[in-house]
Order: C-alpha cells, then structure tokens, then sequence
C-alpha cells in the first residue's frame, strides 16, 4: 500500500461505485425516460466499455490508495455479459472487503445464483411501489412488482443480504411509503428511503416533489415504534432506524434535506472509464485513456491521487433551485448513482 490520500475537505477515499454498463431494461421516469432513452439514443459501443481486465486493474489501483468497498451499478449492471465473471474477479482484489451490486432486479432470477458462487452477497434492490399499475407506470416498461417481489425472495433464499431501495417522489408514490413498510418489515428485509434527487437533467426534479426523511418519519412514527441505530462505519449513507417490536430496519438517505457531503468517501467510474468525484459532477477524468495508451500503474496511481487531492466537491450541501437547473449535470443512468 501507499500513502493515504485526502481530497481538499481532509476526506479520505473509501468507496469506489463502477458502472458496468449505461443501457437499463427499464425506463424509470425520473431517470430514463422513454421520451428521451428512445431507440436511437446513443448508448455507449462495446469497445468504449471498459474490460473485465481494465476495471480489476483500475480497481486494485484504487484499492492501493484506500478503497475497501466496490459498488457495482449501471444502468442496469445484470445487462452487461458475464457480470458474475468481473464479480469473481474484484473478489480477488487485495483490500477490498466488501462488494455489493445495485440492480432493478428485473434478472435476478437468472444471475442471483451464480452471482453468489462468485463471491457476491449483498444486493440493493430498487422497487417504487408496490401497487401493480403505479410500478408498471413509473419502470416505463410496465413490468410487475410481483415479478420483482418473486426474486428478491430468491435471492434471500439463496442467502443475499438484501436492501429494497425506493426513490419517494410527492404526488407520485408517497401513498405508497406504509404499504412499503410493511410489506418488508414482514419480510425482514431492510427498506430505504430515498429523497428525490436532481440528478442528470431530464427527470423533471424539483424542490416540491422531494418527500423529506422528516416526513417519511412522520408517517412511518404513525404507524411504527422506531429507534435510531448507530452508523455502521464512517461515511455511511443511509440513517438506520430499527422496528422496536421486530428488529428490522429500515434506512433514510437525506441527500436532499440533510447533505452529507463532509464525510463523503466515494468515487465514481463510469462504464467508459472516467473517474468522477461526485454524483453531480459536469466531468470526469479519463483514466481509459491512460490505461489503454499504456500507462504504468504509478502513472495511473499519480493521476488518480492528484485528482482526488484536489476534490473539493460539495453539490447537496450546496444545492439551491439555481444549481438544481443547471442542465450539465451527468445522467444517473451513465454515472451509477
Ligand atoms: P450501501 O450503503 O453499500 O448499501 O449502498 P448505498 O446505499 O450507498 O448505494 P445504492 O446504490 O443503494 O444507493 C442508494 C441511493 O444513495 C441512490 O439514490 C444513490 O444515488 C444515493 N447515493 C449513494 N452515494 C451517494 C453520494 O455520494 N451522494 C449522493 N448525493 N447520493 C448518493
Ligand atoms: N433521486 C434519488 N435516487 C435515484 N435513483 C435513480 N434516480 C434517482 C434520483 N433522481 C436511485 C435508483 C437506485 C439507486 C442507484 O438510485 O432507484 O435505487
Ligand atoms: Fe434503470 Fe435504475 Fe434508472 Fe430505473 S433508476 S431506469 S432501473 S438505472
Ligand atoms: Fe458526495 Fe457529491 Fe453526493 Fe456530496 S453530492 S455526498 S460530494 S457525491
């Protein structure tokens, strides 16, 4: 290993999030939507993704300078071939101890099994609503929640640590917030509640259709007996709460009504192999470019350090309606959320 780096705010890096791939079989209103991921949308050619190779280095790189957790998103990562494959590999990463994988679960019927003989076993699983045309509404590609609800039982079956993450958006599934929770505090699956975010530049964001955790807490307070848990690890995301009567938790991130930016830990590569030091970022860094033009793992190893040690990236501690319409925003679909 090599000298620990901080960014500009003193703040270590922890979390390396991958996108394996910007293409999605849903089409999510608030992320992708039809209108505009239409057929002749330019999603990225084969060979501007990075390789099975390319990543495993890029990640055993990260790890070198204080990488523990890699989070595997897409757009939809179950859609890129072999995925298990890559998983196998990043399980061999020195440093690395924990891997997890964000999926809209739609696959998961096929992939659960060998995904877990590869190593993996934490899965967050994204689902909106439980009411059958309201899902099939907001997915943009009508699919079911049973569907959805049937593989996410399989994969605990199989042994997944699972977490159900759902975007609340006001007026459109917060009726759904108690029907949600009891549905998986039956299960004993953790559900997490995620404010609306102005991510990317077309999902029609804006201040008054972000529900906040101080109102999601209100109404689950009606229904439920919570009690707040202590943070994991530095720089968690999610607040906990447990159920008092039957243990399960359930989570809240506050990236909207309580920035958390100051323990930020995280980069981000995308599927095309640019290094982002934020959600909201308008630019990556090409790390691709360096490792296909042959570049040493010192060159490449100075380069990420240098552009962490200049991060000084603090978007939802200062987000206001202006920087929220700011349209040169990355797409969450290409970035990985
Ligand atoms: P674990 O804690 O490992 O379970 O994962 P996670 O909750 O960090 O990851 P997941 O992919 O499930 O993301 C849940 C939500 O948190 C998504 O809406 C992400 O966009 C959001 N999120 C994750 N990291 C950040 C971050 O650094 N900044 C912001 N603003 N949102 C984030
Ligand atoms: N705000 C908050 N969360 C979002 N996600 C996608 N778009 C947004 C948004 N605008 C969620 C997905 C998935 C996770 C990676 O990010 O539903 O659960
Ligand atoms: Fe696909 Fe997830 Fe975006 Fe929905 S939120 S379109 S499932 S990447
Ligand atoms: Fe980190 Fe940017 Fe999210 Fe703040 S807004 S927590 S800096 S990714």
């Amino acid at each position: 290993t090599t000298i620990p780096m901080r960014d500009q705010l003193q703040r270590p890096i922890r979390d390396l999030r991958i996108s394996v791939t910007d293409r999605c079989n849903f089409r999510c209103t608030y992320c992708m939507p039809k209108e505009i991921f239409g057929d002749d949308f330019p999603f990225l050619p084969k060979q501007e993704l990075l390789s099975f190779e390319e990543i495993s280095r890029v990640a055993r790189l990260f790890a070198s300078l204080g990488v523990k957790k890699i989070r595997l998103t897409g757009g939809e990562p179950l859609l890129r071939r072999d995925l298990p494959v890559l998983v196998g590999m990043l399980t061999e990463v020195e440093g690395i101890e924990d891997i997890g994988l964000t999926t809209n679960g739609l696959l998961l019927k096929q992939y659960a099994q060998p995904l877990y003989d590869q190593g993996l076993r934490r899965l967050n699983i994204s689902l909106d609503a439980l009411d059958p045309e309201l899902f099939a509404s907001i997915n943009g590609r009508g699919i079911k929640p049973d569907l959805i609800l049937e593989n996410i039982k399989h994969a605990r079956d199989i042994g997944f640590q699972i977490k159900v993450n759902m975007v609340v958006q006001k007026g459109m599934n917060d009726q759904e917030i108690l029907p949600m929770a009891a549905y998986f505090k039956k299960q004993g699956i953790m559900l997490c509640f995620i404010e609306f975010m102005d991510v990317g530049n077309d999902n029609g964001w804006s201040f008054e259709r972000v529900v906040t955790k101080k109102e999601i807490y209100e109404r689950m307070a009606s229904s439920y007996e919570l009690e707040p848990l202590e943070q994991h690890y530095y720089g968690e995301v999610a607040k906990r709460y447990r159920y008092k009567d039957n243990g399960a938790e359930v989570g809240f991130i506050t990236s909207v009504s309580e920035s958390f930016c100051s323990s930020c830990t995280r980069a981000r590569l995308s599927s095309d192999g640019k290094m982002y030091t934020c959600l909201f970022a308008s630019q990556g860094y090409d790390v691709r470019e360096l490792v296909r033009g042959g570049a040493t793992d010192e060159q490449i190893l100075a380069a990420i350090r240098g552009v962490w040690e200049k991060r000084a990236d603090r978007y939802s501690d200062e987000r206001t309606e202006q920087t929220a319409i700011r349209r040169n925003k990355i797409n969450m679909s290409y970035i990985g959320g």
